[in-house]
């Protein structure tokens, strides 16, 4: 297996390992064992968020793996994530000083002093987005974070801060995966300076969250066409899902598969010892059907 570890830089000082664990829907009975299976089987990078309600479990999870690996802090990159609030549902803005507080909040449930990245989770804060924003750039100055960024934001949200003349995230945590592109918004991170951080990459597998009470806006059409990557996986000899992860880190985004399977653990890591070659890549160029399907709520960043 071949698990060397590629980084794409967020700032100055910090870059992101292209693979990571993702933890949502990971329970808190599962997410100890599973963060310290996903770092013996080679993850470097685990991602979480205050939404999931397993940051006490995964900062566990990684005790645990850190010891059975022998690993320092600095050598595990974690993510999570500030719960903006939505009013939409009766959910309140937190304003700069609750975000900090939230902020530390986490820190206490990971065991951690410091976050290698804090991202908000979606741009819900409404008129007190930027307070938000500036209480992330806070955090960053003050070593709890040591990079920060965004998720689910549009280019309306991210020209927000622009317009502000406040320094833009480090990265925008976002759905992408070949049937949802996302290309203008894309343009617009790369000119920015503003690193794509893809989640739920494995959108188009056919099996993906037909579990009962999982969330997903998927199409029947989609449902349909769930084995379009096999074939193409087949030629490179890897499976569905290692081909879907190959195209996100190809394309230069960090991704976050999530198993609680240690052999496909395994496999969503090893993607270093092939490549997608120029025709298959614009092949799958071809497939974008627009926005994607994760949030069954609706696109999140809209
Ligand atoms: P499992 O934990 O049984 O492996 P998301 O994080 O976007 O919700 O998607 C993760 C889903 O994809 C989980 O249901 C997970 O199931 C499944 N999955 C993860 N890796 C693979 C893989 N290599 N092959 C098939 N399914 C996978």
């Amino acid at each position: 297996m071949e698990t060397a570890q590629l980084s794409f830089p967020l700032n100055t000082d910090t870059s992101i390992p292209a693979v990571g664990f993702g933890t949502y829907l990971i329970s808190n009975d599962d997410a100890p064992q599973a963060v310290r299976a996903a770092i013996s089987n080679g993850y470097r990078h685990i991602d979480t968020a205050s939404g999931y309600q397993n940051e006490a479990t995964v900062g566990e999870g990684i005790r645990l793996g850190a010891g059975a690996e022998n690993l320092s802090r600095e050598d595990i990159f974690v993510t999570t994530k500030l719960w903006p609030g939505n009013p939409a549902w009766g959910d309140a803005p937190r304003t700069g000083a609750q975000t900090i507080a939230e902020c530390e909040e986490s820190l206490k449930k990971l065991g951690l002093d410091y976050v290698d990245l804090y991202l908000i989770h979606a741009p819900y804060g409404g008129e007190r987005r930027l307070e938000q924003w500036r209480a992330l750039l806070q955090l960053k100055q003050a070593g709890k974070a040591r990079s920060v960024g965004v998720s689910n934001f549009n280019t309306d949200h991210l020209d927000e801060i622009g317009s502000a003349g406040l320094p833009m995230p480090d990265a925008n945590q976002i759905e992408l995966h070949p049937w949802s592109q996302k290309p203008g918004l894309l343009a617009y991170m790369v000119e920015h300076g503003i690193a794509p951080i893809a989640y739920s990459s494995l959108v188009p597998l056919s099996t993906w969250r037909t579990e009962p009470g999982q969330d997903s806006a998927k199409t029947d059409e989609m449902k349909a066409d769930g084995s379009v990557f096999a074939g193409m996986a087949k030629k490179y000899d890897v499976s569905e899902a290692q081909l879907l992860l190959r195209w996100g880190v190809q394309k230069g985004y960090a991704v976050l598969p999530k198993s609680l399977n240690p052999e496909r653990m395994r496999q969503n890591i090893d993607l270093f010892s092939f490549s997608i070659d120029d025709a298959d890549m614009a092949a799958m160029a071809t497939m974008d059907r627009g926005d994607g399907v994760a949030w069954a709520t609706g696109d999140p960043s809209k």
